[in-house]
């Protein structure tokens, strides 16, 4: 049934992430504002509480008094259940000298090496080595150096800037990541006193400092957050207004949209998305920002199950992120995979089944399924879900949506 009404975005978890662990960076008390309150969010607190950061949590903000590290070891435990720990290597590293952080292994879309960020942390003068399943890294003093990315690696790209904001001497950060976050991850760091400039293009400059003062930011919206309310209100024909959407993070996802028959008209602080009586087929490929996200890839595929035509859409980014192909297959979508590319023979008629999550975006592509599927979808496994979604099955029943959380 459309959705109908108004949803508000919670902040953006893949910025709240590599922000925390920049307050590792300066021995004071740091504060973060709008904080989503998601499993992956209490993983990285706790991380922070394990190297002896004192940590307090305040309605939508997380205070972190990093005055004292006693410890520079991120477990095996913590970091397979959040990759995203590998981010307290640049911080610790230019902190302590010292970081020993479990190299996190593969996950459910890929393999996701960290050799990027290690040939990164070593062009600075760190010492890498690999033991029994951890990274060791010690350095006396970083250096700037000159990095080129293979690869414009988020995660690796985030670890360097934080590192080289210590360093001593100049670090030019080559084919680096554009994404939102790492914009917000440079301001913040100048905020502390970094000297960051070109964050947001591909090549970033970073001029060591001597110290950093503690940091006090408010984090922007969750762009897939919101791209996912957007097809929310497309796959359902509905109208919904999106506060937090913000436009220039959107730019392609809103392009391919508006291509498949939805309108998006900007709003004083969101996005207005009217979903059309027919969508049309929209061939898409993934690539890093400002390209078609990834984490988006499944959402968009949800939604082209519905579509009037046939649509390929190709994953550039991961090896392995279609498992939600054979879920959606249950369902009743008509989908082929190719290689690296799933063709999708858009139906009108999606029929509700019982499904499993297997990643977080899968688990939120069949619930938008699920949404425009005749009778009752049954998703289990939804902690993929509560990795990276802040009460979405209450948002969405706000919208009208028959939706609700059993206890498993
Ligand atoms: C970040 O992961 C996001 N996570 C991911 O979001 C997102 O899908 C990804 O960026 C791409 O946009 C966070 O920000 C916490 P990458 P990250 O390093 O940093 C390869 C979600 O759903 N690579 O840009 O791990 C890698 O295997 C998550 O919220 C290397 O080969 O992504 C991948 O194929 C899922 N060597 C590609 O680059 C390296 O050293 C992009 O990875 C690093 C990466």
């Amino acid at each position: 049934m459309p959705l109908r009404g108004e949803v508000q975005v919670s902040g953006a978890k893949n910025s709240a992430l590599p922000l925390l662990f920049a307050t590792l960076l300066a021995d004071g008390i740091s504060e973060i504002h709008n904080i989503p309150e998601l499993r992956d969010i209490n993983t990285a607190v706790k991380l922070l509480s394990e190297l002896g950061a004192e940590t307090a949590r305040e309605a939508d903000s997380v205070r972190v008094d990093a005055r004292q590290i006693q410890s520079i070891e991120a477990s095996y435990d913590l970091v397979k259940t959040m990759r995203a720990s590998v981010l307290v290597l640049g911080p610790l590293l230019a902190r302590c000298g010292h970081a020993r952080v479990s190299l996190p292994g593969g996950c459910a879309i890929g393999a996701r090496p960290i050799n990027l960020h290690l040939k990164g942390l070593e062009a600075l003068g760190a010492t890498i080595t690999l033991d029994h399943g951890y990274v060791e890294a010690t350095v006396d003093t970083l250096r700037g150096a000159k990095i080129y990315f293979d690869i414009p690696t988020v995660g690796g790209t985030e670890n360097l800037l934080m590192a080289a904001s210590l360093a001593e001497g100049e670090t030019v950060l080559e084919n680096a990541a554009r994404e939102p976050e790492i914009v917000q991850l440079a301001e913040a760091l100048n905020s502390m006193g970094a000297e960051i400039e070109g964050a947001g293009t591909a090549i970033i400059r970073i001029r060591g400092v001597e110290k950093l003062q503690p940091l006090n930011v408010q984090v922007i919206p969750d762009r897939i957050e919101a791209g996912t309310f957007m097809i929310a209100a497309a796959i359902t024909g509905g109208d919904v207004l999106v506060h937090g959407a913000v436009q220039k993070h959107q730019e392609a996802l809103i392009s391919k949209m508006i291509e498949a028959g939805v309108k998006i008209a900007p709003e004083a602080d969101g996005l207005r998305v009217i979903g059309p009586e027919k969508l049309a087929p929209v061939d898409i490929r993934t690539s890093v920002f400002p390209g078609f996200p990834t984490d988006m890839q499944a959402q968009f595929m949800a939604l082209m199950t519905r579509a009037a035509g046939t649509s390929r859409i190709s994953e550039t980014v991961f090896e392995n992120r279609f498992m939600h192909v054979c879920e959606l297959q249950r369902m009743g979508a008509d989908i082929q995979i190719d290689g690296h590319s799933a063709i999708i023979r858009g139906t009108e008629h999606l029929t509700g089944a019982p499904v499993m999550a297997t990643d977080l975006r899968a688990s939120a592509s069949l619930i938008l399924a699920g949404l425009a599927a005749e009778n009752t979808t049954e998703v289990s496994r939804i902690y993929h879900l509560d990795r990276g979604y802040e009460k979405i099955e209450k948002k969405l029943a706000a919208l009208g949506a028959r939706i609700w959380r059993e206890q498993e």
